[in-house]
């Protein structure tokens, strides 16, 4: 449990005279609230189908540690499992598409075995027209639960065991930060930690501020002794995870995200920190420092830009312009030369014409992404652009992603062309998806490197000389001193 009389020193020491309160800043132990269930899950199995973003995955982690307390062992096959739950995204339709087809395709699995559970979670479980579809047309659903209540799924499942009736428990507003969740970590290797929920930033055609609530940060004291622990268990990288992390601990009034990075880089044990994702909006120049001072922070940076043109970016409320955008790349590059930069972009929003789009084009030539997240702009019920009039037609998003794509990816092989030849610090993370007898790893910018080299390397960051460059991995040779192989 945190400390809150220590926020309140440090808002002294700033004369900030907006101080939190006990009962706003008080995160609460998982341990305390949950309802104990026992081990009903016992002889049992589960599977969860994740959807969407790390934020996503990083829930379905916390939920596979529940289940597994409760007794659950984990499936892949829906034949076998007594849990099946969707971990949903609707920040796209066609997301939110596929997982009802999924779900309608479990019908007959259900019918033949009725103690089978179907849970639906994530952001579509926020959703209230989705919560009305499943009451009509999916009822053999048995619980939907929203982003605010992953803390009650063991209570939720004991009550669904007993239930005819699909149990709806959405929290329409977030609560309190809950804390000592339980964890199933995939790797041993590398591990997503939270650092703040929400998003306030209200872009126009996003979902999120409505589906995942206000920013709420969680104490740093929280965060750093998770890492802490991680890196005790044997972690060596860390992804710091949030939706807006540069608004990170402005609702805490106490510190900021550059504070937090500075804390979690003195966590001995952890070789990376990476972190994402961040807004061009409010990247001080105190947080470009910090990236560049902090040896462990990585020389990465995922900054979504969505447009190059300053009408898009306003009816977007991105809250910059291309020129500022510009001008951030630009100060990020003198402080951090060899940065390595990734964004997200959207084409076809509402109104977009073949010129503004080309201001898009045009910026990706100028900055030079190392990658990018391409997406067709997807009307969102519920956010402000639904109701803008002009919309591109279906063929146009089409024809401008592809161009897109096809000039982001020349860059992206460019980048990866002039990695050859030049050795690099790969994290091992381990066996190749596609040949064990390969194994897999990734430089600080996070590129793929696939390499032959002894299983013992799995979990170290070794030399790699990079032989062969693919748009989306490079191979590699293993550069091998006694003094590598001997830590
Ligand atoms: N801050 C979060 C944003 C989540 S949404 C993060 O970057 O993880 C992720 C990306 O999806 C956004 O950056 C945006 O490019 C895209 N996106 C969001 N809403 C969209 C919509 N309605 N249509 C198309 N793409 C969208
Ligand atoms: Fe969405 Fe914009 Fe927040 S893209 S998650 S509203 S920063």
């Amino acid at each position: 449990m945190s400390d809150l009389l220590q926020i309140e020193d440090l808002t002294q020491e700033s004369g900030d005279t907006h101080r939190p309160t006990l009962v706003e800043r008080e995160s609460v132990d998982y341990r305390a609230i949950a309802k104990h269930v026992g081990r009903i899950g016992e002889g049992k199995k589960y599977l969860i189908k994740t959807y969407g973003c790390q934020m996503n995955e990083h829930d379905s982690e916390i939920m596979a540690g529940m289940l597994e307390e409760m007794g659950y062992q984990p499936t892949s096959v829906n034949e076998e499992a007594d849990f099946i739950l969707f971990n949903t995204c609707a920040v796209r339709e066609n997301a939110e598409d596929k997982v009802f087809g999924e779900i309608g395709r479990l019908k007959p699995l259900k019918n033949r075995n009725p103690e089978l559970i179907l849970g639906l979670c994530g952001c579509m479980a926020q959703e209230e027209p989705v919560q009305q579809l499943v009451a009509k047309t999916y009822p053999h659903i048995d619980i939907v639960f929203g982003t605010h209540n992953i803390h009650q799924l063991p209570e939720l499942v004991e009550q669904a065991r007993n239930s005819q009736e699909t149990i709806f428990e959405v929290w329409e507003k977030a609560g309190d930060v809950v804390e000592n969740l339980p964890k199933l970590r995939k790797d041993g290797i590398r591990a997503w930690v939270n650092i703040q929920y929400g998003c306030n930033k209200y872009c126009t055609y996003c979902i999120v501020p409505y589906t995942r609530g206000r920013e709420r940060s969680r104490l740093m004291e929280d965060v750093v002794e998770e890492v802490k622990q991680l890196a005790a268990d044997g972690y060596k990288e860390i992804t710091l995870l949030g939706q807006n992390v540069n608004d990170y601990g402005l609702d805490l009034k106490a510190y900021d995200f550059a504070d937090l990075l500075a804390a979690v880089n003195k966590v001995e044990g952890i070789e990376r920190i990476r972190f994402t994702t961040s807004n061009p909006w409010n990247f001080s120049d105190k947080l470009i420092q910090t990236i560049a001072s902090c040896e462990k922070v990585v020389n990465h940076i995922h900054l979504p830009v969505q447009s190059g043109d300053n009408t898009i970016l306003r009816r977007m409320n991105r809250g910059y312009t291309r020129e500022y955008y510009l001008d951030l790349v630009a100060r990020i590059r003198r402080a951090i030369p060899d940065v390595s930069l990734t964004t997200d972009i959207i084409v076809g929003f509402p109104g977009e014409t073949e010129e503004q789009f080309r201001e898009t084009l045009s910026l990706v030539e100028q900055v030079r992404f190392d990658g990018a997240y391409t997406f067709i702009y997807s009307p969102r019920k519920g956010t402000p652009a639904i109701r803008f009039r002009e919309q591109v037609s279906e063929e146009d998003k089409k024809r401008r992603l592809q161009e897109l794509i096809e000039l982001q990816n020349g860059i992206t092989r460019e980048f990866s062309e002039s990695m050859k030849n030049q050795t690099f610090d790969v994290l091992v993370e381990g066996e190749s998806k596609t040949n064990s007898d390969v194994l897999q790893g990734r430089t600080t910018t996070n590129k793929i490197v696939l390499f032959r080299g002894p299983k013992e390397l799995i979990g170290r960051i070794v030399k790699i000389h990079v032989t062969e460059a693919q748009t989306w991995y490079l191979r590699g040779e293993l550069v091998s001193t006694q003094h590598e192989l001997a830590v």
